[in-house]
């Protein structure tokens, strides 16, 4: 369980100061989906890093599986935009770079994790001799290395074509299936919230509030996209954003 409660992150101090994030709340189940959507700028990544332990909050408390989240912790993945890819790194060193780090775990799960996400025969290549589909696969095999309790998603799929984000969305899909992480994924994309949100936040322009939450029940196949209720939930998305 992962639990937000009256979260307030602040950038610079008094008069100076910028409020990204605004007394927000929010719980996420062991195996639950969240998505996060709202305008840009308005403190989605602020938020994500603070559920990494990345930053601390100016105000509010942010628990993990009932402990006090004080620092980035092995059970909490973080995927970001470009994928964080070293290029003077291969592949199978970016997928382990926290085992290379000096934190442990089991290689043949390196090894499988590559595998299933297709990447298993390119293990040697560098980051440069890769499609940007791969490059984001990457940046998923190596969250996925240190078997994840949480997965949080700072726009992973931003600037790829439709195609390749759809493609990289069922794999995103089948991988919270099959690996039972909660699922945090902050997007621009209505309709990669729509796709992958069991609940959809909307947000606030900054400093980001929760303005609405969208319940999604009905997603979690494959063929969702052509669903009337994935329609719905699109629609009503986009109706919460206007507003
Ligand atoms: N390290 C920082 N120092 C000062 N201000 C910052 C810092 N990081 C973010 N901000 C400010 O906080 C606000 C929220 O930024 P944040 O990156 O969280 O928004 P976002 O919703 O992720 O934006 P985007 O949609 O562009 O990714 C912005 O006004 C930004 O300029
Ligand atoms: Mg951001």
């Amino acid at each position: 369980m992962i639990d937000v409660r009256d979260v307030v992150v602040e950038y610079g101090k008094k008069a100076a100061a910028v409020r990204a994030v605004d007394g927000l709340s929010l719980r996420v189940a062991p195996g639950e989906s969240l998505a996060l959507i709202g305008p840009s700028g308005c403190g989605k990544s602020s938020l994500l890093f603070a559920m990494a332990g990345l930053i601390r909050p100016t105000a509010g408390t942010i628990s993990v599986n009932g402990e006090s989240l004080t620092r980035p912790r092995r059970e909490i993945a973080l995927i970001l935009q470009n994928a964080g890819l070293l290029p003077w790194k291969t592949v199978w060193q970016n997928a382990n770079l926290s085992l290379l780090l000096g934190r442990e775990y089991p290689r043949v799960t390196a090894q499988a994790v590559l595998d299933e996400l297709g990447l298993g025969e390119v293990k040697r290549r560098y980051p440069s001799e890769l499609s940007e589909g791969m490059k984001r696969r990457v940046g998923v095999a190596r969250a996925l290395s240190t078997s994840p309790s949480v997965m949080l998603m700072d726009e992973p799929l931003a600037s790829l074509d439709t195609l390749t984000k759809e493609r990289i969305q069922d794999l995103f899909l089948r991988l919270w299936v099959r690996h039972a992480f909660a699922l945090v994924l902050v997007t621009h994309d209505i309709e990669e919230a729509a796709f992958l949100g069991q609940r959809v936040a909307v947000l606030s322009d900054r400093p980001a509030q929760i303005k609405e939450i969208v319940e999604n029940p009905a997603m979690g196949e494959l063929n969702y996209r052509d669903t009337a209720a994935f329609a719905d939930t699109v629609q009503r998305l986009r109706a919460g954003l206007e507003r």
